[in-house]
């Protein structure tokens, strides 16, 4: 039997093959349908979560690929919605439709762990995912809030 750890918990995948990619895995196995499916085909980052912290696209992961890594979804990325992407998100109002904001944030936050001051540059850079609504001026917004809330969060500890 395949398992994967997920958000902190090793998860049991009964008859899910190892090439099942990771997305329907979460998705349909394990109910966390806040991983979304925007292309399959690597080029709109909506299925974006975290492998041991690093940003990766589920949709071209499979299970077995996991191995021992821990994957991190957004169910996971905070227990109650308080990480500072996601705080920035909501005040700033991001989302419009809502569709590919998941892996926006999932970006973003992986994009932070490794550079606490980014520039338009380093967010465009990174950023690659497709928003259809056109809310890149928000997420840019967001992005620099959620750096300046985790630099005070380190700052008051
Ligand atoms: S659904 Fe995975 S990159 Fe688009
Ligand atoms: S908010 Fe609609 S696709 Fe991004």
């Amino acid at each position: 039997m395949t398992s994967i750890k997920v958000n902190g918990v090793v998860r049991d995948l009964k008859d899910v093959p190892e090439d099942t990619p990771l997305l329907w895995a979460l998705r349909d196995e394990l109910g966390l349908t806040g991983t979304k499916y925007g292309c399959g085909v690597n080029e709109c980052g909506a299925c974006t979560v975290h492998i041991d912290g690093d940003a990766v696209q589920s949709c071209q992961t499979t299970v077995g690929e996991v191995g021992d890594s821990e994957v991190t979804t957004i169910e996971g990325l905070s227990e109650d919605g308080s990480h500072p992407v996601q705080q920035a998100w909501k005040e700033l109002g991001v989302a419009q439709c809502g569709y590919c904001q998941v892996g926006q944030m999932m970006m973003a936050a992986a994009l932070l762990k490794n550079n606490h001051h980014p520039t338009d540059e380093d967010i465009e850079g990174e950023m690659w995912n497709i928003c259809r609504c056109g809310t890149y001026p928000r997420i840019r917004a967001a992005v620099k809030s959620a750096a300046q809330k985790m630099g005070q969060q380190e700052a008051a500890q």
